[in-house]
């Protein structure tokens, strides 16, 4: 074969040509971003736009991860089994085992790699979370975009079961849903899991907020898989650690799909310290509950629009105005918060504002009423 020149090889051609078509995903802004940006000290800025837990961590956790360092030399364990078991132990369930993933990212795409061919379809209620739509897209399926009511935010029932069809594979559900912070209907939930035998993905990401699970679901519907993260409640964002409830009948396939050693060592370690802290994880819920009770209050008598919200984080309804203007005035005053244009479908109207403490929490409050005219 006749070599080609270097400098006329194109090894985008390369590519499948579906990966043209996809955009990076939009995170919330860094505080390094915005002091550079606006000039502020960064000890002044608030982040409050990606559902952290603005508490850090436990601090069981940091020391366990910091002892685990002294094996880094050594890989972790494939599947994290002692992690897997100690959360199946602590839940107690029949026929349901546990999976660990880098990040409950991890287990979407999992659940693409185990379900999904070119071809085939998922389905969503939008406004949510947006890598289900990009998972389905990375292998070649395509997500059936299904909006939310007005009003309630509930998922339209009718509209999600008319569009299950032979290539459906995937409903994703997200309860709290991310951006709107309402839980879905455990009815509708139900019904949706009665009238069809394909995959139930129903992202529990702020379950512990409100505390109503429906991982006991999965013993009588095998169908359901429940996905759980370190991120939130936990305060592990950086570390990386998901995790999913699995019936026993998909558990062996799921393993056996699994990339190997996808969570680090440290960061095992730091979950299974973290579900040991009791007291964290309350300081955490009841921090919540506070903001939860501070905003809605304060919101409603500024008049500005909210969805009630059983996460840790409110979004807002700034609509006629998008809600990028009023979180550009945010940011100017060192304060990052989520304008969810990025999520799409009707959320370039809203603000989502993760709870902070006390003063925290004064602070927007007080920046959202200087700048009153763009909330409402
Ligand atoms: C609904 C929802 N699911 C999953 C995640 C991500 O979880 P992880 O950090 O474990 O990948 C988020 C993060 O914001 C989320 O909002």
């Amino acid at each position: 074969m006749q070599k080609k020149p270097v400098a006329k090889i194109n090894a985008k051609k390369n590519l499948r040509p579906l990966i043209l078509d996809l955009h990076q995903y939009t995170a919330g802004r860094s505080i390094e971003e915005i002091a550079h940006k606006y000039h502020i000290d960064p000890s002044r800025i608030l982040k409050l736009g990606s559902n952290e837990n603005v508490l850090g961590s436990s601090l069981k956790a940091k020391i366990a991860a910091t002892f685990a360092l002294d094996k880094v030399n050594i890989y972790p364990e494939v599947t994290s089994d002692k992690l897997a078991n100690k959360i199946k132990k602590i839940n107690r369930l029949k026929n349901v085992e546990v999976v660990v993933g880098n990040g409950m990212d991890h287990i979407f795409e999992m659940l693409a790699r185990l379900f999904l061919n070119n071809g085939d379809e998922t389905i969503i209620s939008v406004p949510t979370f947006t890598p289900y739509e990009l998972v389905t897209l990375w292998a070649g399926a395509k997500p059936r975009l299904i909006p939310l009511l007005k009003n309630s935010y509930q998922m339209n029932i009718k509209k999600i079961l008319d569009s299950v069809n032979k290539k459906t594979k995937i409903i994703f559900i997200c309860s709290p849903n991310n951006p709107t912070g309402n839980l879905m209907n455990s009815d509708d939930i139900k019904h949706i899991l009665e009238s069809t035998d394909k995959i139930v993905f129903l992202d529990e990401a702020y379950t512990e907020f409100p505390g109503n699970s429906l991982i006991k679901w999965i013993e009588k519907y095998p169908h359901l898989i429940i996905g759980r993260t370190f991120s939130k409640i936990f305060g592990l964002a950086g570390y990386r650690v998901g995790y999913a409830f699995i019936h026993k009948s998909l558990v062996t396939y799921y393993l056996n799909s699994i990339t190997p050693f996808t969570v680090s060592r440290p960061a095992q370690s730091a979950a299974l310290a973290a579900l040991d802290d009791h007291d964290f994880f309350n300081k955490s819920v009841q921090m919540v509950k506070e903001a939860k009770e501070y905003y809605s209050r304060e919101l409603s008598k500024s008049g500005i629009k909210y969805i009630p919200t059983d996460a840790n984080f409110i979004t807002i309804d700034t609509k006629p105005n998008k809600a990028k203007l009023i979180a550009t005035k945010l940011l100017e005053k060192g304060i990052i918060v989520r304008d969810c244009s990025s999520f799409g479908y009707g959320a370039e109207y809203f603000l989502r504002i993760t709870f902070g403490t006390k003063e925290q929490n004064k602070r927007v409050i007080d920046a959202l009423r200087t700048n009153i005219h763009l909330c409402q």
